[in-house]
């Protein structure tokens, strides 16, 4: 979870308790000091920084990192994890059809996000085709997820969109098994988006799935790298105030109603202050809002100016937990 959601502190947590902890790089170095200065250099320390100290949490575990394939200079993040003996690599915002060719050489496992059937099948396809290797996982997100959602607006707003999204992961299921002979190796398709009780998971792991991704339910642990503040929009949303946004990304997100949203809005468009350089195609003149500004806005708990991504669950948590409990439950 990006900016600065997921960082060592969740992840390691997550990781010590069984799961696989999952760093997100995007702006990873916002607190480091020459941030403002240079961000990509900070991000690259940053990476090395966060990696050490979830290992140190985790004890063992393992730890992923997650890099969006919108990321300005993607490569150079993909190379610094795999330099800092990442287990894992996740890109989602795009499909990662370089990746292979970027890792070559590497232990590192790499998995792709994928939403609707139609993405997975071009990225096996492409993989095999281009690079000679399939997935060693696949992470198949639904609508109900948090952050960028790998949909188009009408299909969100469609009444049968989880029933739609059920058959494509039935579709990911079959598809994979022909990969899988080809290169000799299982891609478990783990399945990601509104996964919120135990009854859920077993839903999907009893369709086939390997294992599941949650994201939302972390925000509200004490582990949660995010300030109280942001955590605090999760306790008392109510269900209506979870909206699709636009994103300059270009792709529809979820998030919490706020200020900030409803002046986007409004306004049209809000001027960015100042350019980040996060995303390979961006132009600052053009762009809706600074997604940046409004991300590092939520992490650190400027709450009226910020983009509070959340999950289509976020309304449904409303005290406090802790990691420990979380896997638990
Ligand atoms: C606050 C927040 C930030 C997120 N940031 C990212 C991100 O940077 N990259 C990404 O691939 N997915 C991101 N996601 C999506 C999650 O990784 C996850 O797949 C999804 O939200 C799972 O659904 P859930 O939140 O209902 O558990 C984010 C989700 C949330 C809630």
């Amino acid at each position: 979870m990006g900016i600065g959601v997921s960082l060592s502190s969740l992840a390691g947590a997550v990781a010590k308790e069984g799961g696989i902890g999952v760093l997100s790089a995007a702006q990873i170095g916002y607190k480091e000091k020459d941030f403002l200065e240079n961000p990509e250099k900070a991000n690259l320390r940053a990476i090395g920084k966060h990696i050490r100290r979830a290992r140190e949490i985790a004890g063992g575990g393992i730890i992923g990192i997650n890099i969006m394939a919108v990321t300005k200079n993607y490569a150079a993040y993909v190379k610094e994890a795999i330099a800092n003996g990442i287990d894992l690599i996740i890109t989602g915002a795009g499909l990662p059809t370089e990746l292979p060719a970027i890792a070559k050489g590497a232990a590192t496992k790499l998995v792709p996000i994928v939403s609707p059937a139609k993405s997975a099948r071009v990225i096996l396809k492409l993989w095999d085709r281009k690079h000679h290797t399939a997935p060693d996982a696949l992470i198949v997100e639904g609508p109900k997820a948090g952050g960028h959602l790998g949909f188009k607006y009408d299909q969100l707003i469609d009444k049968d969109v989880n029933e739609k999204h059920e058959e494509d992961i039935k579709k990911i299921l079959e598809m994979v098994k022909p990969y899988e002979e080809k290169y000799k190796k299982e891609i478990p398709v783990i399945v990601a988006g509104g996964i919120s009780s135990k009854e859920d998971m077993n839903h999907y792991m009893d369709m086939g799935a390997a294992g599941i991704q949650i994201a939302t339910p972390f925000v509200v642990t004490e582990e949660c790298d995010a300030s109280q503040a942001y955590k605090d929009t999760y306790l008392n949303c109510k269900k209506e105030d979870i909206i699709i946004v636009k994103s300059p990304v270009g792709l529809p997100g979820r998030a919490i109603r706020n200020k900030f949203m409803e002046e986007v809005k409004k306004k049209g468009r809000i001027a960015p202050k100042r350019c980040y350089q996060c995303m390979e195609h961006c132009n600052p003149k053009e762009t809706l809002y600074c997604i940046s500004q409004g991300l590092i806005n939520a992490v650190e708990g400027k709450i009226d100016e910020a983009l509070l991504f959340c999950g289509a669950d976020a309304w449904k948590y409303d005290q406090m937990t802790t990691v420990k409990k979380v896997i638990e439950r």
